[in-house]
């Protein structure tokens, strides 16, 4: 069994997280529940921040996170020490920042639809970056800007033309792709001459985000190189500079034995060095370098602690264990398939000599966290906990069935904090009339 840095065991053969006995803060906090390591988020902001500070330069990049992968006050205050800036992708990750004082000279904001609503926030608050997607968007933020006397700076999401071996709904980087404009048929040069035509804004960088899950390198370096390609033809074009270049996330992690996701320093030299290359064989100035990890940054370390309610042996069919969750903290494997690693934390040293389904609470045969997943014998009782939950639960959580969302708690050197409630009945009705 493979377990994140976070993770080890104690003298009770219980498992710890942050050096913390996971069944005692199970104990402490209740089912369900999510546990997060702070020191494993900011030791791989620090090692994005130095992989780019040796690869690229000392002042030339931004390591911006993707919040839509775990959104909440306390990781923007976080990723705020840490030196990070921030992908914002809807005027709720925004007001979030905001209210956690985030500077906002680190953000990003990204979408296919932002709303009037969300571009006025946005502007007001004086953001980074506007990614602009299309066409419409661009002339809204233009004349929103104008009304404002202000000039929004902009990059344009681009799609590459990459294709990325991950699940087809979490690929983003090829031509039938809802996401920004294609650079096959001539749309990344239409836009950016129309763009240049208006006085509300003004367009600096080029974005593009391949998808998510990606454990090769190769996309990663062909597409910096498409880009770079493109920032020279655009200059000669239009003899426009692009000054800032935006490579997205996506960067693999380890959910299963199977998964084997490349070192931050691979990643970060392989794309750093197409930049180079290219800037070389261009003639370009380095640009400005801009990555969005999501994923990588809070994945590994984050696990979900359950209780199982049912042990359902079918003979000759399969078991399946019910646990106090489910798809409505973890919506993954409903929507991807995605495969997990569980285990017993009273017990994490038992062999796992069975295959089960876990599954959730909701009224809903595809409500499962996996359904041929490896476990020791497991009764009624006994605490379950799914690894490598950091990223993409908690901020996918729901309330069908209208099960409220388990608490977060955050762990860093021997302590333990709540930085999200559990949420309670009342919670769930406030805005029913
Ligand atoms: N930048 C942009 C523009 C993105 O759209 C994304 C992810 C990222 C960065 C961060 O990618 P990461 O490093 O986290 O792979 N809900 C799916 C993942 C959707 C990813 C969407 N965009 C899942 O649970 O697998």
């Amino acid at each position: 069994m493979f377990l994140s840095p976070c993770l080890s065991k104690n003298e009770q053969g219980h498992l710890t997280i942050g050096g913390l006995d996971v069944p005692a803060l199970a104990k402490e906090y209740g089912t369900p529940l999510y546990l997060m390591d702070e020191n494993l988020i900011r030791e791989t902001c620090r090692a994005y921040n130095a992989s780019m500070k040796e690869h690229y330069g000392k002042d030339n990049f931004l390591v911006v996170f993707a919040s839509k992968a775990f959104c909440a006050k306390y990781m923007y205050r976080i990723l705020a020490e840490e030196g990070m800036g921030a992908d914002l992708v809807s005027g709720g990750e925004l007001y979030t920042a905001i209210q956690a004082n985030f500077p906002l000279d680190r953000t990003y904001f990204h979408g296919n639809n932002k709303t009037e609503q969300e571009i006025i926030l946005a502007l007001d608050a004086g953001i980074r970056r506007f990614v602009v997607d299309n066409r419409e968007e661009l002339l809204k933020l233009d004349a929103l800007a104008k009304e404002r006397n202000t000039v929004a700076d902009i990059s344009f999401r681009v799609k590459p033309g990459i294709d990325a071996h991950t699940h087809d709904f979490i690929q983003t980087g090829q031509i039938d792709s809802k996401f920004g404009v294609a650079l096959e048929n001539g749309e990344v040069m239409q836009i950016i001459a129309e763009a240049s035509k208006l006085s509300g804004v003004r367009v600096v960088g080029l974005h593009c985000h391949i998808g998510s899950q990606i454990f090769e390198t190769e996309p990663f370096g062909l597409a910096a190189k498409v880009m770079m390609d493109l920032i020279a033809d655009i200059r000669a074009k239009f003899g426009i500079t692009i000054d800032e270049l935006n490579l997205g996330g996506g960067f693999g992690v380890r959910y299963t034995e199977a998964d084997h996701p490349v070192l931050i320093d691979e990643i970060v030299s392989v794309l750093t060095d197409a930049v180079k290359e290219s800037a070389k064989e261009h003639d370009l100035e380095l640009p400005f370098l801009v990555i969005e990890p999501g994923r990588s940054i809070v994945a590994p370390s984050g696990i979900t602690v359950y209780t199982v309610g049912s042990v359902k042996e079918i003979k000759d069919v399969r078991t399946y264990v019910s646990v106090d969750g489910g798809m409505t903290d973890n919506p993954r494997y409903a929507l991807y398939e995605a495969e997990y690693t569980a285990v017993l934390p009273e017990r994490i040293e038992a062999e796992a000599t069975e295959t089960v389904a876990i599954a959730g609470r909701c009224c809903e045969s595809g409500d499962l966290i996996g359904k041929e997943m490896k476990l020791p014998p497991v009764k009624a009782g006994d605490l379950l906990a799914v690894l490598t939950t950091g990223a993409y639960n908690y901020s996918m959580s729901s309330h069908y069935n209208r099960v409220p969302n388990p608490p977060v708690v955050m762990v860093c050197d021997g302590k333990a904090k709540t930085i999200v409630r559990r949420e309670t009945y009342e919670d769930l009705l406030k805005n029913d009339i």
